[in-house]
């Protein structure tokens, strides 16, 4: 009876634990979900689907402001090797190799800062946009590995 006690709460902690990485894993989804929704607004301008609107670039800034700032502490250690759901999971290397993801962060941080300033019209923001996206994609290069 006891150890049938002991068994049932150590599963329940293993749950627990289980559900905290996936709210993890789903927490910074959240953060790159908005980057592709705002990326996405960006390019429809640049391709005339869309009509220039600063509104929509100072949304879009603010939003890749505050996840170069959540960045450094969205991958916590403790979802290392987890498989989240949908299309792309963290890859190991950002635990392996935290020197060269902070190095990610940062620069992906500076590329957003220069864009605040440098976009003002379609002209700059077609000038500037690829500048970010080289940094989004440089980063996922190395440290997001597609669901098999
Ligand atoms: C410093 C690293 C880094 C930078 C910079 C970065 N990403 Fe990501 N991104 C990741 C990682 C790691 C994942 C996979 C885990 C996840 O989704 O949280 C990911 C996942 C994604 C996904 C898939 C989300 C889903 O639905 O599963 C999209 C879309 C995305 N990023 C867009 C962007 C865009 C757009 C930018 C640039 C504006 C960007 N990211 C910048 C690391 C980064």
């Amino acid at each position: 009876m006891m150890r049938a006690v002991v068994v049932a709460a150590t599963l329940l902690l293993g749950v627990g634990a289980v559900v905290a990485q996936q709210d993890a894993v789903k927490h910074a989804q959240g953060f790159m979900k908005g980057n592709g929704k705002n990326a996405g607004a960006l390019a429809a301008m640049i391709k005339g689907d869309k009509p220039y609107d600063q509104a929509t670039v100072d949304t879009a800034i603010a939003q890749f402001e505050d996840t170069a700032k959540n960045l450094p502490t969205l991958f916590p250690e403790s979802i290392k090797g987890v498989k989240a759901e949908g299309d792309y999971s963290p890859s190991p290397k950002i635990w392996e190799d935290q020197a060269g993801f902070s190095e990610h962060i940062a620069s992906f941080a500076k590329a957003v800062a220069d864009a605040k300033v440098a976009i003002k019209d379609i002209d700059s923001l077609k000038a500037t946009l690829p500048v970010i996206g080289k940094q989004c994609g440089g980063c996922h290069e190395t440290y997001r590995v597609k669901n098999s």
